[in-house]
């Protein structure tokens, strides 16, 4: 069958992404063969196929802070952490490689900034993610409220001023949503745009493809939060959209009365992915 297929002009490792895997697979390099143990705490991106070969060449993604051996390196993966932790971990004498990109970190200091500047902090974005619970944990006194949608931020109580700081790797739609209850909040709103480059550039290619095609293959981990935003940005096209891992998701009859096809992946998805599922679907 004929399919047109079109990708996303920007799609691919972001420079957060590409930074911590260089990262780690130079230290990786460096102790090959060594005695020295490398962590995480938890994957260093959100990409399975990605993590499953740095764990092959000797990375350990744990879960708990206790897992990780005194005498060891180990790795701040990309969405960074609560100072709190790090400070536990370099208690016992182990060698720390910041990889926390430096988008997140600008987020961190605004939200810091913003606390000890007498800000209520709102920080919009998901309440589980990693890089939310580290820039939480940036904002003194606790005196913040983690905002997922317009529902949360028109619960909150009248504040004398809110300042505002963003997951990096939110929409944009909804950032301007949700600032918009806020005003209605209070008489004082700073808002902090720390969506990332990369991520705004991703939605909009995304969303400019889906609004040109039949349908959509998003290419990306399913615990990768700014790929499931690539998802529901497709969506809002009325594009067909799929969210796959990786080119042998792909099923044929997906493409039946199909003409053409547009190809994003997620700012933790390596190109190769991408080619990969633009060849699945030349083959069908
Ligand atoms: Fe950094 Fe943005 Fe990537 S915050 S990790 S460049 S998606």
């Amino acid at each position: 069958m004929h399919i047109y297929i079109k990708k996303a002009k920007y799609s691919g490792y972001c420079f957060g992404v590409s930074r911590a895997i260089k990262l780690a697979e130079d230290i990786l390099k460096k102790n090959h063969g060594k005695k020295t143990k490398i962590f995480t705490l938890g994957p260093i991106i959100h990409n399975p196929g990605v993590t499953n070969k740095l764990e092959k060449k000797g990375l350990i993604s744990v879960e708990n802070l206790e897992e990780i051996i005194p005498g060891s390196i180990f790795i701040i993966r990309s969405h960074g952490m609560p100072p709190l932790l790090v400070n536990e971990i370099k208690k016992k004498n182990i060698k720390i490689i910041d990889a926390t990109c430096p988008f997140v970190k600008k987020a961190q200091a605004r939200a810091k900034d913003l606390s000890k500047n007498g800000y209520f902090v709102a920080i919009v974005g998901n309440r589980d993610h990693p890089e939310v619970i580290g820039i939480k944990s940036h904002v003194l006194n606790k005196n913040y409220v983690i905002i997922e949608d317009e529902a949360n931020a028109g619960k909150i109580t009248i504040k004398e001023k809110i300042g505002v700081v963003v997951q990096t790797t939110q929409p944009m739609e909804k950032l301007c949503l949700i600032t918009g209850k806020l005003l209605e909040k209070t008489k004082e709103l700073i808002v902090f745009n720390t969506i990332c480059n990369t991520t705004r550039r991703r939605q909009s290619s995304t969303k400019k493809l889906a609004n040109s095609v039949d349908m959509m293959i998003v290419v990306g981990g399913r615990n990768s939060a700014n790929t499931k935003h690539l998802v529901e940005i497709s969506k809002k096209c009325s594009a067909l959209t799929y969210h796959i891992e990786n080119y042998k998701e792909i099923k044929s009859q997906w493409f039946n009365n199909i003409k053409k096809v547009g190809i994003s992946g997620g700012a933790s998805t390596p190109v190769e992915d991408i080619i990969d599922v633009e060849e699945a679907i030349k083959k069908l």
